[in-house]
């Protein structure tokens, strides 16, 4: 029921006094962060560097991956955690080579930019990066992607959902023709997990990347990497360190003897704070159930859309429900000057060049917030 979910707005500060939309960015921050933040700053003050064992440190990049996995539909042991995305689809990276005539990489020109510098940089080490362009800006023709991928391809970097656009790519059409030519598919679900479902391991990618910070409600500083465990133990990521070896406090540097589950894909000492931060909300979205926030997202997603054609705005996230991820963005005329405005009367959207206003509901946000925003833009447009 939603009201069950609105029930959980008391454990979000921020939401007693601000409209919050902004969940595609930094989702809220649950009160229980202070909690684990203090409970991390006692064990350090207390037990000094036993924390490592005593507060659970050293476990804890895999136990806040075990916390995520059920909301990426992986098994537990599977994922890994890490400072930021940019960072996770570079270990990927790190696992193949492209100096062979699989040297291609696919993905489209509306993955978030970041990813695409960071492949862009793989032409260095003999890669061959091939955008797939978008028509109008907000989706990517499936057929275009497929045709893409071929027998020279080596990896295909999609994001799930579309950052600007929200548009949701059809990922089981793209493994199977990845997988059909002997492609990786690395799936980046930073704009799905949380709010929609997802199910890495039924829909058979083989690898993941996403974070916290968003829909998770679980604050900077923590990513996730998700690599099908059939596959981790054949991967030899270059970028590694201590914390994956077998026995790390051997230190033994003649060789690295590799672990073969999701630690073999860490490197050196984790964030602790930044773990400690991100599990309150992990464990919230866990407990309110991505079921009930995907129903809850749809219904107030075609509300703002609905409000938006009544005004006549120009709506560049798709209809159907099938392809629209928790964002709506909205084209209305001086959309940078409109989202200052908004900023300012503390309605947090934000702007995408190119896309317009993005606004996120979330499972705390209630319709006469939605409806605030909208009068609210409908008065600054004129
Ligand atoms: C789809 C997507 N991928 C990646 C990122 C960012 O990645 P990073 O953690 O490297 O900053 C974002 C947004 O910040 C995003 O929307």
């Amino acid at each position: 029921m939603e009201t069950d979910l609105l029930a959980w707005r008391e454990e979000f500060p921020i939401l007693a006094r601000s409209t919050y939309l902004i969940s595609n960015s930094l989702g809220a921050m649950p009160r229980g962060v202070y909690d684990s933040l203090k409970s991390y700053a006692d064990g350090w003050a207390t037990e000094g560097v036993r924390s490592w064992e005593t507060e659970g440190w050293w476990d804890l990049p895999l136990r806040l991956g075990d916390e995520i996995a059920p909301l990426l539909g992986a098994r537990p042991g599977t994922v890994s955690t890490h400072l930021n995305v940019s960072l996770a689809s570079a270990i990927i990276a790190s696992c193949l080579d492209f100096d062979g005539p699989r040297n291609k990489i696919v993905c489209s020109e509306l993955n978030f930019p970041s990813i695409i510098y960071l492949y862009r940089q793989q032409e260095r080490r003999g890669a061959k990066l091939q955008l797939v362009p978008s028509h109008d800006g907000i989706t990517i023709p499936l057929t275009d992607m497929l045709d893409a991928i071929d027998e020279h391809t080596a990896l295909v970097p999609i994001s799930h959902v579309i950052f600007k656009s929200a548009f949701v790519q059809d990922v089981q059409a793209i493994v199977e023709k990845a997988h059909e030519v002997g492609a990786y598919v690395a799936l980046d679900v930073y704009q799905s997990t949380g709010v929609m479902p997802v199910e890495v391991d039924a829909w058979d990618v083989d690898f993941a990347v996403g974070g916290t910070l968003k829909w998770l409600c679980g604050g900077p500083g923590v990513s996730y990497l998700y690599v099908k465990p059939e596959l981790a133990d054949q991967l030899e990521p270059s970028i590694t360190g201590w914390m994956s070896h077998v026995s790390p406090f051997s230190f033994d540097a003649s060789g690295l003897e590799r672990r073969t589950d999701a630690w073999r894909f860490l490197n050196g000492t984790p964030g602790i704070p930044a773990l400690f931060a991100a599990r309150p909300g992990v464990e919230i979205i866990n407990r309110v159930g991505v079921g009930a926030i995907r129903a809850k997202s749809l219904r107030q997603t075609d509300r703002l859309i609905a409000a938006a054609s009544q005004h006549g705005w120009s709506v560049r996230t798709p209809r159907k429900h099938e392809w629209r991820g928790g964002t709506v963005t909205l084209d209305v005329p001086d959309a940078q000057k409109v989202t200052g405005e908004l900023l300012e009367r503390d309605i947090f959207v934000d702007f995408r060049p190119g896309a317009g206003i993005r606004l996120s509901p979330h499972f705390y946000t209630t319709d006469e917030e939605i409806d605030h925003a909208v009068d609210t833009i409908a008065s600054l447009v004129g």
